[in-house]
C-alpha cells in the first residue's frame, strides 16, 4: 500500500512530461507511471528550442500527458493526494501551461499545491531511485546548467561550484552544431567521438587546477571552431577526431573540477563511512564523463550514483518526487505562487 500519491508535472523547456509518484511502506519512493512526450522534432528544423513554439506544444499535449501518467499508474485523480509543478527555472509560456494545469487540477480537488524547483527535482533524484540519505553531493549537468550542489535537505542546498559561461550540455551542442552534427548535440558527439582519435587535436582543459569550483566551457568550444576553421573542409575523420578530442577535454574538465569537490568533501565530512556523488541532468549519459567520474570516486572512497538516463533527463518522476518530499515536510504553496523564469536554488 502506498501513501501520498503525488502527480508531478514538468514542463520547463522541451519535454511534457507527468507522472506519479508515491511512498511504500518500507519509505522507499516509487513510481507508478513516468511519461515523457519530446519535442524534438517540432524543434529540429531551428537547430534549438523555440520557445513560443514550445509553449504551443506543451498546450496541445499537457492533457493528454497527464492522462497518461494517471492511467498507466493505474489511478484516478480521487486517489491523488497532491499535485506538483515545475515552476522556475525555465521558458516561461511552458511554465505557465504546467502550473496552470497542476493548479487547476489542486483547485478543482482542493489538493495541496507544490511549486517545485526544476533544479531541486533533478538534485534530488538520487533519494527517488537509490534512496541517497542527506547530505551528498549532487554533479549537475544539463544544457542549462553545470553545478556542484551539497544537499542537505529539500531547500538545502550549497553551490559549490557552478559555469561562468556555458553550460557542458550547451558546449556539446554547440560542438555538434558547428560540425554539422544536428541536435541535440552530445549524443551525436559522442557517436563520432567513438571512432575518433582523442589525442589528435590538443584542446584545453578549461579551469584546470584553479582553486575555486567554477567551470567554464567557452574557451574549449572557441578552440574547437579555430582547429574546425584550420582544418576545413573537414573529412568525416577529422570529425570524428574532433569530437574525440573535445569529449576528452571536457570529461577531464570536469574531473578536475570533480576531484577537487571531493577533496573538499571529505575535508567537511571527514568521518562519514557512505559519502555519495551524484549525477544528474541529460549530460550524465555521456560515457566518457561517467567513466571519468567513476575513476574519482574510486580513488576517493565516495560512492557514485548515476540514476537511469530516463531520470536523469527531464522528467515528471522527479518533480513528483521533490513535490513528495516537500509534502512530507507539511509545506505546500498558494495557488497564485508565480512562475519563475529565473529560479537559482
Ligand atoms: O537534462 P536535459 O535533458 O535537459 C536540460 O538541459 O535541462 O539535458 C540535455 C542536455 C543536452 O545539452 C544534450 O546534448 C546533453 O544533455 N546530452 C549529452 C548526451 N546526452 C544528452 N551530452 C553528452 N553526451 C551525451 N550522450
Ligand atoms: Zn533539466
Amino acid at each position: 500500500s502506498l501513501s501520498a500519491l503525488v502527480l508531478g508535472i514538468e514542463t520547463s523547456c522541451d519535454e511534457t512530461a507527468a507522472s506519479v509518484v508515491g511512498r511504500g511502506a518500507d519509505g522507499r519512493a516509487v513510481i507508478l507511471s513516468n511519461v515523457v512526450l519530446s519535442q524534438i522534432e517540432e524543434h529540429a528544423a531551428f537547430g534549438g528550442v523555440v520557445p513560443e513554439i514550445a509553449a504551443r506544444a506543451h498546450a496541445d499535449a499537457i492533457q493528454g500527458v497527464i492522462g497518461a501518467a494517471l492511467h498507466e499508474a493505474g489511478t484516478t485523480l480521487d486517489r491523488i493526494s497532491a499535485v506538483a509543478a515545475t515552476s522556475g527555472p525555465g521558458l516561461v509560456g511552458g511554465l505557465i501551461v504546467g502550473a496552470l494545469a497542476g493548479k487547476a487540477i489542486a483547485a478543482s480537488r482542493g489538493l495541496p499545491f507544490l511549486a517545485v524547483n526544476h533544479l531541486e527535482g533533478h538534485a534530488l533524484t538520487p533519494r527517488l531511485t537509490d534512496g541517497v540519505r542527506y547530505p551528498y553531493l549532487v554533479l549537475l549537468v544539463s544544457g542549462g546548467h553545470t553545478q556542484i550542489l551539497l544537499v542537505s535537505g529539500p531547500g538545502g542546498f550549497e553551490r559549490w561550484g557552478s559555469t561562468i559561461d556555458d553550460a557542458l550540455g550547451e558546449a556539446f551542442d554547440k560542438t555538434a552544431k558547428l560540425l554539422g552534427l544536428g541536435s541535440p548535440g552530445g549524443p551525436a558527439v559522442e557517436r563520432r567521438a567513438a571512432t575518433g582519435d582523442p589525442g589528435r587535436f590538443p584542446l584545453p582543459r578549461p579551469m584546470r587546477g584553479e582553486r575555486r569550483l567554477d567551470f567554464s566551457f567557452s574557451g574549449l568550444k572557441t578552440a574547437v571552431r579555430q582547429v574546425a576553421e584550420r582544418h576545413a573542409p573537414l573529412a568525416p575523420q577529422d570529425v570524428d577526431d574532433l569530437c574525440a578530442s573535445f569529449q576528452m577535454a571536457a570529461a577531464e574538465s570536469v574531473a578536475d573540477r570533480v576531484n577537487l569537490a571531493l577533496e573538499r568533501l571529505r575535508e567537511r565530512f571527514p568521518d562519514a563511512s557512505d559519502l555519495v556523488l551524484a549525477v544528474a541532468g541529460g549530460v550524465a549519459a555521456n560515457g566518457a564523463i561517467r567513466n571519468a567520474l567513476e575513476r574519482l570516486c574510486a580513488r576517493h572512497g565516495v560512492r557514485l550514483v548515476a540514476p537511469p538516463l530516463s531520470l536523469c533527463t527531464d522528467n515528471g518522476a522527479m518533480i513528483a518526487y521533490a513535490g513528495l518530499e516537500r509534502l512530507e515536510m507539511g509545506r505546500s504553496d498558494p495557488l497564485d505562487a508565480p512562475v519563475r523564469p529565473r529560479w537559482p536554488l
